[in-house]
């Protein structure tokens, strides 16, 4: 059954929108949209998937690029309660149709919002399994258009299907316009590799891929907080060098690589002369975000000191404390940082991910 098909051609309002989130962090969603998107009025939500209307005014592209809570952003074509593939393809190929005058090919991406359960952010099976069913059933017209995976590419044209627990099937659209977008459900996919150290590993590989740092071979990294060595470890397959602090263990199979040196102690005890070469801290320190900031700041802005780019994680040990972001982002800018970024990614728990980048960089 086809429900309110509010079929859109990217200029009439109301306009709607999907959004995704992992379901701890709802509050801070809606709190983001109400201040970054007045224009944008809260309609039905459920768990981690939250749908807004547009009023009016205009809403670009880069407003959602900046929205730190939001897994997804995505323009409502319109919903099927029992949806299958068949009813999917009548709604949504007016609209491949329309955008495929401007380009070549386009991707599906089918996901389901977070639903709570435990283990790492991932699509679900029921997702995997409707993709390759939705896509047996494209017609033939746009057959040779459609991406045989969803991974999309670079400023690709993406159709959703984004199932919800009650089985309704929301359909929409979005551009690919950067890297999480290109992810069905802004799911980065990753499965750490088997002598991962911790989970950390998911996190800072996916903070390196987001941030885009060029770390590579001989990179002089410094990993604050980095034991037992997730993080380090993502550094060192790049061929990275890495100074790891921390007063915990390191684990054996980080201690192994001729490539990592383990400082043993808290940051604040250890000599400045030891960053000197450092060009790229990481760091992951269980504390409140001010104590991050501080001793960050104290390492970047002595003298001598030139480092490059920071990826550091922000706990949030309440999501009142999500309203001093926008603050924390003004003090780094402070430091020389001029490329400053903040996103929740697919592996932070309570937490929030910042990438910071001298650019251009002068030693
Ligand atoms: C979440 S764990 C880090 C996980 C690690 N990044 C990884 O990749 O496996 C937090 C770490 O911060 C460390 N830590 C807390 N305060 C610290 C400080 N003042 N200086 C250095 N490390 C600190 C803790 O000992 C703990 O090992």
């Amino acid at each position: 059954m086809i429900l309110s098909p509010q079929l859109t051609d990217g200029e009439q309002t109301p306009r709607y929108w999907y959004f995704s989130t992992a379901r701890g962090s709802v509050p801070a969603l809606k709190a983001e949209l109400k201040q970054r998107l007045p224009q944008m009025r809260p309609s039905y939500s459920s768990g981690g998937f939250l749908t807004y209307k547009q009023d009016g005014g205009t809403v670009l592209p880069s407003s959602f690029r900046k929205l730190i809570f939001a897994g997804a952003c995505v323009e409502a074509i319109g919903k099927l309660v029992g949806g299958s593939p068949k009813g999917f393809w009548e709604m949504a190929a007016p609209t491949v149709q329309r955008e495929l005058k401007q380009r070549q090919r386009f991707c599906l991406h089918v996901w389901s919002p977070d639903s709570g359960g435990r283990g790492e952010p991932a699509l679900t099976p029921e997702a995997r399994r409707l993709f390759y069913e939705i896509t047996a059933e494209v017609p033939a017209a746009l057959a040779e258009r459609l991406e045989p995976t969803p991974e999309a590419r670079e400023g690709e044209f993406c159709l959703d299907v984004i199932v919800t627990a009650d089985g309704t099937w929301w359909l929409g659209r979005h551009r690919a316009d950067s890297l999480h977008r290109r992810c069905p459900g802004g799911l980065f996919p990753l499965t750490p590799p088997p002598d991962a150290a911790s989970r950390a590993w998911l996190k800072f590989e996916e903070g390196l891929w987001w941030s885009g740092f060029p770390i590579a071979v001989g990179s002089r990294c410094a990993d604050i907080g980095a034991a037992p060595g997730g993080g380090s470890q993502a550094l060192l397959s790049r061929g990275a060098e890495v100074i790891g602090v921390d007063p915990a263990e390191i684990a054996p199979s980080v201690l192994r690589s001729p490539n990592f040196r383990h400082l043993r102690g808290k940051i604040s005890a250890l000599r400045r002369s030891e960053f000197l070469k450092t060009r790229w801290i990481i760091a992951d320190m269980n504390v409140a975000p001010s104590y991050t900031l501080d001793a960050l700041e104290e390492i970047v802005l002595r003298p001598k000191m030139a480092v490059r780019g920071l990826l550091f994680t922000m706990k949030l040990f309440s999501l009142a404390m999500a309203a001093d972001i926008p603050a924390h982002i003004r003090r780094i800018k402070s430091w020389g940082f001029n490329q400053v970024r903040v996103r929740q990614l697919t592996f932070n728990h309570q937490e929030v991910m910042a990438a910071a980048l001298k650019k251009p960089f002068r030693r």
